[in-house]
């Protein structure tokens, strides 16, 4: 399997475009999933305090990086396992809405390290603006200090609107390295794409396949015949080529083999304009602007 290429954050810290998302995986699994997607060539986890599992993760990333006599040195897998080191693993986790504010921010990090077994994360991002409380800016203030003190690599946001970028930069000493937002076919974001740009903070895409919805879409079914690969695919590439990291999600080791087998082939420019075509301002999550 080729491996995922890696992007330059704004601070030089590499990360794996490609990544395996979090959401909604049981606790119960998400260690067994993690080495599933090792296995596959995953190196990029995205999880959250919110998603309740960072203890299976930190425990799946455990057995990558020191595989047991427990699992018979397979680090769970059950393929042959050559162990990895911390550096070849990044891993993001996200600041919950009720721990907004400079001491709870840095109480809530503590919890989200014990629950993972780690010693530094890769990346911190807060997972909302949570605009009513009005405590972004203090929140983040305690994320440069993590920076600062070596706890995370990297410090960024998620779900920012524009307003919320821009008031966070007003007082922001460290450029987020990230925002972390709804983006698929349907939900193009093409305004904070470009604002994106302009401030040196990478574009990361959750919920990639739109939960799974964009797959039905007969455009991306179209395409994925024509190039004899499944939509899933066809959506991950064409993140791939806007230059989004993208976390797609997927409960079995099929479908997480299926969704990184995506750097073996390139869609053409027509193609990237026909999945252009294809906006429709769609949600498939909440407004950021409605959640507090
Ligand atoms: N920052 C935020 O606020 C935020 C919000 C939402 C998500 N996220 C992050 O983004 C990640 C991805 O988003 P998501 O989980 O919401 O949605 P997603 O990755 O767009 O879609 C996941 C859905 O697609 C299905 N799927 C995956 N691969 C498939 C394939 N090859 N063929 C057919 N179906 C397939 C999955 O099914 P199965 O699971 O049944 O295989 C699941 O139902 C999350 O896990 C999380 O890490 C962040």
């Amino acid at each position: 399997m080729k491996p995922s290429p890696r992007l330059s954050l704004n601070n030089g810290v590499l990360i794996d475009q490609l990544g395996f998302g979090l959401y909604k995986v049981p606790p119960a699994d998400a260690a067994g999933l993690v080495s599933t997607a090792i296995a596959a060539g995953y190196r990029h986890f995205d999880t959250a305090a919110m998603y309740g599992n960072e203890t299976g993760v930190g425990k799946g990333i455990g057995r990558a990086l020191a595989p047991s006599a427990e699992d018979g040195g397979t680090g769970g897998s059950g393929e042959e396992f050559h162990a990895l080191s911390r550096n070849d693993i990044f891993v993001t986790t996200k600041l919950w809405n009720d721990h907004h504010g400079y001491d709870a921010t840095l109480r809530a990090f503590d919890d989200s390290m014990a629950r993972l077994g780690l010693d530094h994360v890769d990346l911190y991002l807060i997972h909302w603006p949570c605009p009513a409380r009005g405590l972004f800016r203090e929140s983040y203030k305690a994320m440069e200090t993590l920076y600062r003190e070596g706890r995370v690599r990297a410090i960024g946001v998620s779900n920012f609107l524009p307003a919320h970028l821009e008031a966070l930069m007003e007082t922001a000493e460290v450029v987020p390295a990230v925002n972390q937002i709804e983006l698929h076919p349907w939900l193009q974001q093409t305004r904070l794409r470009t604002l994106h740009g302009q401030l040196g903070i990478r574009t990361e895409a959750w919920s990639p396949l739109g939960r799974g919805q964009v797959l039905e879409d007969p455009a991306i079914r179209a395409l994925a015949e024509k190039h004899g690969r499944t939509p899933a695919q066809i959506i991950i590439r064409w993140h791939v080529q806007l230059g989004n990291i993208v976390i797609p999600k997927a409960s079995s080791a099929a479908r997480i083999e299926e969704n990184f087998r995506v750097f073996d082939f390139a869609l053409p420019d027509e193609d990237m304009d026909g999945i252009a075509a294809l906006e429709r301002h769609h949600r498939t999550g909440s407004h950021p602007d409605n959640v507090n």
